[in-house]
């Protein structure tokens, strides 16, 4: 395994791999890896002769508020979990490689990046597309894999793949969760033991929506009301949001389809928590 943290070696690398014809299989990330990055590892491994893994915590897609500078960077860490899943380069740029001082381009996916977890967070899916456009031109992958557990960055990144008519294959990978449910995330190290113990609302939430919609149950507005009803139960959690959308459009809908996504974002203390069920 290599570690490059130089963006024109790592193109090099990658246009020679390419002239070789083997293919790239990569996987975007922010570090601080968990069981559900690694599923995405282990997805390219099986697909591609290549797998490169990027390290990047990218502040273009964090507001002003947010947690940019409390995010997790355990780079050491990262480097033995890729190392065990046979990874064969980790891309791992400086900031000011990624952002020189005369950036001034960005990739804007209009109206998908505004709803949902868009609303709360201005500018965060500009700074995703922004950085994932990027890395696809430095790292000119076969195929890019993405979990399902942040859907709307998933369908903003294929919106985007096919608006732009990029040469690359998007795979969206089922979300990989705690034993009590929790979607595993970076940020669930934030949580306090109170807190961790809380934040299972979120799955339990949508096993009840689950379980609602499979007796029977079409109304969005009831399902999300006894959501949110569930939620409140516990002091510590904050919802942000919850909806019934299209998968593709995210437009919301009055009754629940196959295909339909429902979302939800909940702050459990100061952590902002998402997670989602496709019916
Ligand atoms: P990050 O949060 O590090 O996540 C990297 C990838 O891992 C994303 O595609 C995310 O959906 C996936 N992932 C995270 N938790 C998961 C889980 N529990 N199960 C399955 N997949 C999971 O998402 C980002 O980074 C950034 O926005 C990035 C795409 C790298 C652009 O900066």
């Amino acid at each position: 395994m290599r570690v490059v943290r130089s963006l024109q070696a790592m193109q090099k690398i990658s246009r020679q791999l390419r002239q070789r014809h083997q293919s790239i299989g990569f996987v975007p990330t922010m570090g601080a890896l968990h069981e559900g990055h690694l599923s995405l590892v282990d997805r390219a491994r099986r697909e591609n002769r290549i797998v490169v893994v990027s390290i990047f915590v990218n502040p273009r897609q964090f507001g002003l508020r947010e947690d940019l500078a409390r995010y997790p960077r355990p780079f050491r860490k990262d480097l033995q979990l890729c190392e065990k899943k046979k990874v064969d380069f980790i891309f791992y740029p400086t900031l000011r490689q990624m952002y020189p001082e005369d950036f001034h381009t960005h990739v804007e996916v209009e109206d998908l990046s505004e709803v949902l977890c868009g609303k709360s967070r201005p500018g965060h899916f500009r700074g995703v597309a922004t950085v994932v456009t990027k890395l696809f031109n430095i790292i000119l992958p076969h195929r890019a894999y993405f979990g399902r557990k942040d859907a709307q960055q998933a369908v903003v990144i294929q919106r985007m793949v096919k608006d732009l008519n990029m040469a690359v294959s998007v795979k969206v990978m089922p979300t990989v969760r705690e034993k009590d449910g929790l979607a595993m995330s970076s940020r669930n190290t934030h949580l306090k033991p109170q807190e961790r113990k809380d934040a299972v609302v979120l799955s339990e939430s949508l096993s009840l929506a689950r379980k609602l919609i499979t007796g029977g149950e079409k109304s969005a507005a009831t399902i999300i009301d006894r959501m949110r009803n569930h939620i409140a139960k516990k002091p510590s959690a904050k919802t942000d949001y919850i909806a019934i959308v299209n998968g593709k459009t995210l437009e919301p809908v009055k009754k629940v389809c196959a295909g339909c996504l429902i979302a939800l974002a909940v702050r459990i203390g100061k952590t902002r928590l998402i997670d989602n069920y496709i019916a």
